[in-house]
């Protein structure tokens, strides 16, 4: 099979063929992508997320050392000594794991602690954490929205959200499109007993901002509820990191701030924070909550004190909008289209997929770690290359970054 004729849609489903075929077909594809170099996924890391990585080369088994430029882990709490010491802390005196879901004896003294935390961060009543951000949106908003009710959703939010909303009803906007969000609101005013717009703070694969003082003033407006995704905010924007509302200073304005402990945080789970009562009943009706063992204590632990760094070392945030301005300004500069990115997250917009594959190999070979982000993730003509900054790269390592990608972007015809 010639991989370069496909893409991974096309095996989604095929006509007459039960899912051992279709796994077999898919095996095909993916073992030609191989034989190309142009499979950049799940590399294996020697280290841990680290702006520079040891990765083992899936090609060559070669150890390299590569400029770690695809985590999430934007000011690299998953290695901070503070953030590590709590974690081994936890292990040492509650286990290894929680031993029983949070309703039936897995919630110890560090799990609520550690949700009064994000409460208090968060600047909302109460908080309740899950075990993934993805189960903590897919597993809240499948237990508060019904049949009756809609969810009016940015074209854009996370996949968590969209499967959290098929038991409702859906309606899209265009992406950041105030015009296009107040249509769906007058159009599916009075027809619904609840209804929640719901957009992602930071988008995870463009870098942009949602308009979060338009979207609360719009959707308050026309009796809707707002819930915000603070994935990729948290840590990262507001002054103190505590995220979107923050940096529109509308703490307390956002009905349900959403987010994952797995990214600025730098451990793993997600959480939900609101008034006490709609926290209270999402505890006793989310089945991702009720049904699926708590968190490993350890976690917790240095989810607790990387809360407590995110605050009292600002310098680290400081450092990454440093990065972030520097390379933003030096990829403008060079004329790629990183489209409307403001954060640590930078698409390299190319819209041909097999370029994007290509460039990624070129940027593998020469030990720069990016990611491929083609068609069906993104639609063709967006296919990209996805580059995310953490505060500890240093300016000479973005230097050999630009470097690498003004080479490549030439030689590809992309700059
Ligand atoms: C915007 C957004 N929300 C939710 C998630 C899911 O979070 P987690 O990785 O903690 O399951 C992600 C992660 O990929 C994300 O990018």
């Amino acid at each position: 099979m010639d991989s370069r004729l496909y893409s991974q849609a096309d095996f989604a489903s095929i006509e007459g063929k039960d899912i051992m075929e279709r796994a077999q077909i898919f095996a095909e594809f993916m073992s030609d992508l191989r034989e190309r170099h142009h499979l950049q996924y799940r590399r294996v890391s020697l280290t841990g997320s680290t702006p520079v990585m040891k990765v083992v080369d899936p090609y060559t088994g070669q150890i390299r050392d590569m400029i770690y430029l695809a985590s999430n882990d934007y000011l690299n709490l998953t290695h901070h000594p503070r953030v590590i010491k709590a974690g081994r802390d936890a292990l040492d005196k509650y286990g290894a794991g929680a031993g029983s879901v949070p309703l039936l004896g897995g919630t110890t003294d560090l799990h609520v602690g550690l949700e009064e935390d994000i409460a208090r961060f968060k600047g909302c009543e109460s908080a309740i954490i899950y075990t993934s951000g993805f189960g903590s949106n897919a597993g809240t908003l499948i237990s508060l929205l019904q049949k009756e009710d809609c969810a009016i959703l940015d074209m854009l939010v996370h996949a968590s959200i969209v499967d959290g909303c098929q038991s409702t009803n859906i309606r899209y906007f265009s992406h950041n499109d105030m015009a296009s969000l107040e249509r769906a609101l007058k159009r599916s005013q009075d027809k619904y007993r609840t209804r929640l717009v719901v957009v992602d703070g930071v988008y995870s694969m463009d870098g942009d901002i949602a308009r979060l003082d338009r979207i609360v003033e719009l959707s308050h407006h026309y009796g809707a509820y707002v819930m915000i995704d603070e994935a990729h905010a948290t840590g990262v924007l507001g002054e103190n990191g505590r995220g979107t509302p923050e940096h529109f200073n509308l703490e307390g304005k956002v009905d349900i701030v959403a987010g994952t402990l797995s990214k600025g945080l730098g451990g793993v789970g997600g959480f939900i924070a609101s008034s006490k009562a709609l926290v209270e009943y999402i505890r006793y009706y989310s089945r991702h909550y009720i049904f699926s063992t708590a968190m490993a204590p350890q976690v917790a632990g240095s989810l607790r004190e990387a809360l407590k760094v995110i605050e009292e070392e600002p310098e680290l945030r400081e450092k990454l909008w440093n990065n972030i301005n520097y390379f933003r300004k030096a990829l403008l500069t060079m004329g790629f289209n990183t489209g409307n990115a403001e954060t640590a997250i930078f698409p390299i917009i190319i819209g041909d997929d097999l370029k994007v594959k290509e460039i990624c190999r070129r940027c593998h070979e020469a030990n720069i770690y990016v990611n491929p982000v083609v068609y069906p993730a993104v639609s063709k003509k967006l296919s990209r290359v996805r580059i995310s900054l953490m505060a500890q790269h240093t300016r000479d390592q973005l230097d050999q970054v630009l470097d690498v990608l003004d080479i490549v972007g030439r030689e590809y015809g992309v700059i």
